[in-house]
Order: structure tokens, then C-alpha cells, then sequence
């Protein structure tokens, strides 16, 4: 089973996988945690690449394929092996992230990356997605102060420096893939207490475990 989460900056993904491992625990569930870019040795490297603020003038497409990049080693060395062994994989970020950030935002032609997708991740798809759907101004003010606190890497923030309208189009590409197929996708108003925040997650988690 795959498991995947998405949201702006600071939309709280990090806390609330801690919840849904807190829950697969209760019941003796097996789990890995990973995120992308970055779920592997090969992808922390990209990772640094894609994320460092010095690195400004990166072209749209090389961007989507250092990520896409980044996916197939993920796949191919940990996520795969893991489903197949009966593992459930939390993973925050995947290929929806994609669509939204280099596709609708960035403006790289939706159906190339559909195309890409679909090289990547082999019949893959996540069995439930949810989406911490959050106010941007909200979700980059509690970036930058874990930022500022050191919880979260300064080396990391070449998308925290987009301006306020790259992340409402990133909120609303979201919103729209979530129209586009309500059958995989939650979406959670993540402005609210993190621990009700969770509670919403583990309600619709738990009808998707019922039903495996
Ligand atoms: P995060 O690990 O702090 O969420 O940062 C990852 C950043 O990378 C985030 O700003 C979203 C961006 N991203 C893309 O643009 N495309 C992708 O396919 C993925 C996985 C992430």
C-alpha cells in the first residue's frame, strides 16, 4: 500500500506522518517513512540540487527531470521492494507533486508530464492521497519560522523564496486534482488543530485499510 501526502510549504506533512505511523503501530502494521526528492543516497544529492536557493536559474524542464529522476531511483531501489514485501509506504511528496509544481505552476506542458509520469512510475499509483489544503500566507509564515528556529534548512528554501501567487497556484492545482479524481484524493483543512487535523487523515485511513 502506498500512502502519499501533499501541500504548499508548511502545510504540516511532517506532523501529520507522524500520526498515521503512530497509528499503523497500534496495529501492529508494518511501515516505512520517505519523501521525495530525496527518499535515497542517489536522491539526497538531487535533492540539495533542486531545493538550493543559489540555484535560481534552473530551466523548467531540467527541473522536471531531476525530479523525475530522483522518482525513478526511489521506485526502483526502496519504494517497489517495500510494497512487494508487504510493507506500507508513507511517502511525503510523489508524482502529484509534479503535476502541480512543474505543470500547472511552472507551466510545463501537462501532458508531457502526464507522459513522464506514466515512463516513471510503471502502473504505479498511490492508493491514498491526502492533500493539506492551507491559506499560503498561513503555510509560508510557519516555513520560514521553523526556518528561522533551525527546524527546517536554510540550504533548502528555493521554493520558500517563490512569491505569494507561485504558492496559491501550487494551493489550486491541488484543489484541482483533487476535483479531477475524489476517489484517491483527500483534502484536509490542515489550519486546524493538528491533532484534529489527523483525526480527519485517520478516518479516511482507515476505510482505505478495510479496504485491502
Ligand atoms: P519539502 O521536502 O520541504 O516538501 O520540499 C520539496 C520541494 O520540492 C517542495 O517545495 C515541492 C517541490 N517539489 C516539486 O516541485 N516537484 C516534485 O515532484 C516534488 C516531489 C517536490
Amino acid at each position: 500500500m502506498l500512502i502519499t501526502l501533499e501541500g504548499i510549504e508548511g502545510s504540516g506533512k511532517t506532523t501529520q506522518i507522524d500520526y498515521i505511523a503512530a497509528y499503523l503501530q497500534k496495529f501492529g502494521l508494518e511501515y516505512i517513512i520517505t519523501k521525495e526528492p530525496g527518499g535515497t543516497v542517489l536522491g539526497e544529492k538531487i535533492r540539495s540540487i533542486l531545493l538550493d536557493p543559489g540555484n535560481n536559474n534552473i530551466h523548467p524542464l531540467t527541473e522536471l527531470l531531476l525530479y523525475a529522476a530522483d522518482r525513478v531511483q526511489h521506485i526502483k531501489e526502496l519504494i517497489s521492494p517495500m510494497i512487494e514485501s508487504g510493507k506500507i509506504v508513507i511517502c511525503d511528496r510523489f508524482c502529484d507533486s509534479t503535476t502541480v509544481y512543474q505543470g500547472f505552476t511552472r507551466g510545463v506542458d501537462i501532458r508531457l508530464i502526464q507522459q513522464l509520469n506514466s515512463l516513471v512510475l510503471e502502473g504505479l499509483k498511490p492508493d491514498i492521497t491526502f492533500i493539506l489544503d492551507l491559506d499560503p500566507e498561513i503555510g509560508l509564515k510557519r516555513a520560514w519560522k521553523q526556518i528561522k528556529d533551525g527546524s527546517r534548512a536554510e540550504s533548502e528554501t528555493r521554493f520558500e523564496n517563490e512569491r505569494l501567487q507561485f504558492h496559491e497556484s501550487v494551493r489550486n492545482g491541488y484543489l484541482e486534482l483533487a476535483r479531477q479524481e475524489p476517489n484517491r484524493f483527500v483534502v484536509v483543512d490542515a489550519s486546524m488543530d493538528p491533532s484534529k487535523v489527523s483525526e480527519q487523515m485517520l478516518k479516511h485511513l482507515e476505510k482505505c485499510l478495510m479496504a485491502l
